[in-house]
């Protein structure tokens, strides 16, 4: 499978090089074509062609991920393009996060409550299918569940059968047997709306390797 990874932050190099080591191929998405981290992450690969800009390599992926600042996500999708992404699952993990008052941080206003960063996307990029999955934990756990002993969660939401069952298909080849669909994509308000909760439990914790459990009666 052609996997494009949109971001050059630390989870994007996560996603990626898990991906190459499952058998994908895979091209990172930036601003730039040149991007240095991009650049340097193919070059690790082995790859002079694995990266472009956030256009170039959605327009050759048969799926895309979005592994880019939460608060950017739509200028993300306007710089991917509806003709890019369009018919294609597209896997959105991330959260739309504010720093600018500090730590922790906010949740931007415009994309939360009544709204997502996940419904955003879809509704700059109608044509495309959107799942919102893995944006509830470390980029670590998100490829290597066991980081985390026993039995934990992962969440899926999206307003496309066929694409979550995509999504599925890469939940499991990183390990995930069990992912809870929360229905479609506005349940991303409550999964994105874990973060202020989450960053709490990181201070409180000490480290980022924890995951949340449901259990039921
Ligand atoms: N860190 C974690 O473990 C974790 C866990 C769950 C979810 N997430 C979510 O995953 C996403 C990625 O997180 P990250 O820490 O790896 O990276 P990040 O620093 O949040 O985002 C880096 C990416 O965002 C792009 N970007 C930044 N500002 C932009 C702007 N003004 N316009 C367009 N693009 C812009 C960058 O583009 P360039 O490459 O061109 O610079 C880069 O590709 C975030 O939404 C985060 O909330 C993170």
């Amino acid at each position: 499978m052609k996997y494009a990874v949109l971001g050059t932050g630390m989870v994007g190099h996560t996603l990626a090089t898990k991906l190459v080591s499952l058998g994908h191929e895979v091209r990172m998405g930036a601003r730039e074509a040149d991007n240095v981290k991009a650049t340097e992450w193919a070059s690790s690969q082995g790859s002079q062609d694995g990266h472009g800009t956030f256009a170039d390599v959605a327009r050759w992926a048969d799926r895309v991920i979005f592994a880019v600042s939460g608060a950017q996500i739509e200028t993300v999708a306007a710089a991917v393009g509806e003709a890019a992404v369009a018919g294609k699952t597209v896997i959105d993990v991330t959260n739309p996060l504010d720093f600018s008052n500090g730590m922790p941080p906010d949740l931007v206003p415009h994309l939360s409550n009544t709204n997502s960063a996940g419904e955003a996307l879809q509704a700059a990029l109608p044509s495309a299918k959107v799942v919102k999955t893995l944006n509830t934990m470390n980029h670590e756990i998100m490829v290597n569940p066991a980081v985390v002993p026993g039995s934990h969660d992962v969440f899926l939401s999206g307003d496309y059968e066929d694409a979550k069952g995509d999504a599925r298909d890469l939940l499991a080849e990183f390990g995930w047997s069990e992912p809870i669909d929360l229905g479609p994509l506005a349940a991303a308000r409550g999964t994105e709306g874990m973060m202020p909760f989450w960053l709490r439990m990181w201070g409180a914790h000490g480290s980022a390797n924890f995951n949340y459990r449901i259990v039921r009666a």
